[in-house]
């Protein structure tokens, strides 16, 4: 079986649900307590084994470059001054020098199309998608557990969590055979059905492990739910060729895509953290 090596973050989005904050910025560049967005996935990716990271991005997303870059005059001036742990915390994340690939969807044609554009980087081997708006508090982290499953039934592995009925018309859903309460064997996928239609209320959270022949699907620019290219069209052709499972992860998933569950998100990571916890609680209470 292929190790899954690459993985690839699509990070074109305009962002107009968080405007005007993403006017000037890329939606990524949101903080989550004292770090971006972005750099929560690469470092749940490189935690993962993930050694190559593709970035999809767009026009004006250029600060999350400057992000994965070395900061000279910062970190000359963090030197001067004896800084040395925040400096070491400055590098501690960040991926070796070129390890990091950036790429551009030229046009918004959706989630599917942003990651045909990474073809060529990726090549014929499997990979996985992160998409930055979703973060998951776990112990392992989600990508690491999904490996784990990758390592034992190979083909396409999709991170899951049950939603409200009512719901399923914001995700993917799967159709499933056999479920064993965390693995899923998927027999199909529909991107955002109506409650009625909907073959479970599995969804798909943003984490996959792709083969790559999910490609030579995408290339065919099939137009799907909303008129977008749609990845999860493309992955259920894959379905009876490879192995297909969706992951119940052991985690909280945080939908960072809207403004309600960015501030919930705030609230549960910076709750985790020693310095900032318990008068944060106490905050929360009075207010
Ligand atoms: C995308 C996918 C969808 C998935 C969701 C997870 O939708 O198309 O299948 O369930 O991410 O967040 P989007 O949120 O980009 O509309």
């Amino acid at each position: 079986m292929d190790t899954v090596r690459k993985a690839v973050f699509p990070v074109a989005g305009l962002g107009t649900r968080f405007l005007p904050a993403t006017k000037a910025m890329p939606k990524e560049m949101l903080t989550i307590v004292d770090r971006p967005l972005i750099q929560y996935v690469v470092e749940e990716a490189k935690a993962a084994g993930i050694e190559e990271f593709i970035f999809v991005t767009g026009r004006g997303k250029s600060s999350l470059e400057d992000h994965f870059d070395m900061a000279y005059e910062l970190e000359d001036t963090l030197s001067k001054r004896d800084k040395v742990q925040q400096l070491e915390d400055l590098h501690a994340w960040l991926p070796d020098a070129g390890h990091v690939i950036y790429t551009r969807q030229q046009a918004p044609l959706g989630l599917g199309h942003a990651v045909w554009c990474a073809r060529h980087i990726v090549g014929n081997e499997p990979f996985a998608v992160l998409l930055p708006d979703e973060l998951v508090l776990s112990d392992t982290p989600c990508l690491k557990q999904m490996m784990g499953v990758y390592a034992q039934v190979g083909g396409n592995v999709l991170a899951t969590m049950d939603v409200p009925k009512d719901q399923t018309n914001r995700y993917g859903i799967l159709a499933i055979a056999k479920d064993d309460g965390r693995k899923v064997e998927v027999t199909g996928l529909v991107e955002k059905p109506d409650p009625s239609d909907a073959p479970s209320n599995l969804s798909i959270t943003g984490r996959y492990i792709l083969q790559p022949e999910v490609f030579g699907h995408l290339s065919k620019k099939e137009r799907g739910a909303g008129n977008e290219i749609q990845l999860t069209d493309a992955m259920a052709k894959m379905i009876g060729s490879h192995p297909f499972h969706g992951y119940r992860f052991d985690g909280e998933r945080h939908d960072c895509g809207h403004a309600l569950g960015f501030l919930k998100a705030n609230m549960a990571f910076a709750l985790q953290r020693d310095e900032l916890a318990a008068d944060l609680k106490e905050f929360l209470k009075d207010l």
